[in-house]
């Protein structure tokens, strides 16, 4: 009887509190992000990657809110929801305040960036690209002040310098003395420091690199492939689309071979040298070395200085080195694996979604090294920047629009052009 009527209460507060209605709110936002209703209804462990991210993300939009922190809300999201959450965020009338190292998504959405370096602040009125220009311009009026204030300082020096001696002049040396130090100073502009590392050239592999054929794969009653054919060329640069969940990764797998299919064959060409990175990579370093010990175990008869320019590179500066793996942010480990893959390139480099986490700079970095890259590739990014810069060829997953694998055989640039959408499921 006792446990009857706190159920009516606690129904009441339930009703009360609009318990009923956010269920259908809850709907409708898991269906904006792309989940069906078996799907919501289902166990949330069994999800994907992407697909737990979604709901992380599906549980704070549902809320009502006045003001909105996104700590790198794009990360592990397939492009199609990316766009959907760009719009969803530009029609919500709540003040944003995010991270991203998403340059393309920033620039849709935001409307001022707050940068932050060496504990001085600065705001910037407008979206990353107006940002970037911004930058540039008061680096160089900056520049160009300091240059001026050092002629001004010097003028003076000099002629302090050639009256101190003078009786006669004393005073009017001494009042110059005291202006001199009472000018404020200008600081010359702090220069981003970009290090540059000369990738090495990789040995050079026979023509054909990966060839699958006739490829069955599922898990359980799921069909991911089905008499699946794909070959891959020296010097192609093979980007992989498709939803999460599609089946990017476990490709991947099997081109490596840590996975088998279920029938078919996969094979690898002559005189590949394979380098393999995925979220798991991030695991298998040691958590009790340094940065810098795990570098000098991997490449014990390299020089320090190649070392140290390296790890430069991949934005490793001052003490960072000397930090601990297991105190490693996932973006910083997700560099030191890049830079220890990098030091002697394998001609063939299998990646999923290396830009996880990575931060702008290293982003731009990585896009420029592997442009000269006469090497393979074949990848999975959601990170557009990425994908425009590097992917020659374009390898689209089954979707709603196509039950088959189909593959574009120019960038993803053109491959954009032509199909009129950024990714499958993607509705201009
Ligand atoms: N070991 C496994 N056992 C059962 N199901 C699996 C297993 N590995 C993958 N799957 C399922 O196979 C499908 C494809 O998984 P895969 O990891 O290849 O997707 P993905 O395209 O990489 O997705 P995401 O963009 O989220 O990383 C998913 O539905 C996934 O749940
Ligand atoms: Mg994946």
């Amino acid at each position: 009887m006792e446990a009857l009527e706190r159920y009516g209460h606690v129904q009441e507060e339930y009703q009360h509190l609009g318990g009923y209605e956010v269920e259908a709110r809850a709907r409708e936002v898991l269906h904006g992000l792309g989940f069906e209703d078996a799907v919501i209804d289902g166990d949330v462990g069994a999800l994907s990657g992407g697909w737990k991210m979604r709901v992380a993300i599906a549980k704070i939009l549902l809320g009502k809110f006045d003001v909105l922190l996104l700590d790198e809300p794009t990360n592990h999201l397939d492009i199609e929801s990316i766009v959907w959450l760009e719009r969803f965020l530009k029609s919500v009338p709540s003040t944003i305040f995010m991270t991203s190292h998403d340059r393309d998504f920033m620039n849709r959405i935001v409307t001022r960036i707050v940068e932050i370096d060496a504990g001085e602040i600065i705001t910037y009125t407008g979206n990353y690209d107006f940002y970037v220009r911004e930058r540039e311009v008061r680096e160089a009026n900056q520049e160009a002040a300091y240059a001026r204030q050092q002629a001004k300082l010097a003028k003076e020096q000099r002629f302090i310098d050639r009256f101190s001696a003078h009786a006669a002049k004393a005073a009017q040396v001494q009042s110059r003395v005291k202006a001199l130090e009472k000018i404020e100073k200008i600081e010359p502009p702090r220069k981003r420091k970009v290090v540059n590392f000369d990738f090495r050239n990789p040995p050079r592999s026979g023509d054909d690199v990966a060839m699958l054929e006739h490829v069955d794969k599922r898990f359980g009653s799921k069909v991911i492939y089905d008499d699946f054919n794909f070959h891959v060329r020296r010097r192609e640069r093979w980007c992989v689309m498709g939803k999460n969940g599609a089946g990017k990764s476990t490709l991947l797998k099997m081109v490596v071979g840590a996975l088998p299919p279920d029938d078919g064959t996969v094979r690898l060409g002559a005189a590949l040298k394979l380098g393999y990175f995925s979220q798991q990579s991030l695991d298998l370093l040691d958590r009790d070395l340094t940065v810098w010990e795990q570098m000098q175990r991997d490449f014990p008869l390299e020089s320090i200085g190649a070392l140290r320019n390296l790890l430069g590179a991949f934005q490793f500066s001052g003490d960072d080195p000397d930090k601990k793996i297991r105190s490693l942010s996932g973006g910083e480990k997700s560099r030191l694996i890049m830079a220890r893959m990098l030091l002697e390139p394998p001609n063939f480099l299998v990646l999923d979604e290396p830009t996880n986490h990575l931060d702008l700079a290293t982003k731009e970095m990585l896009v420029e090294a592997l442009k000269d890259f006469e090497g393979t590739m074949l990848f999975v990014s959601h990170d557009r920047t990425f994908l425009r810069g590097l992917a020659n060829r374009v390898l689209e997953l089954a979707g709603e629009e196509h039950d088959r694998p189909m593959t574009f055989g120019g960038s993803y640039v053109e491959y954009v052009e032509r199909t009129g959408r950024e990714a499958p499921g993607v509705h201009a």
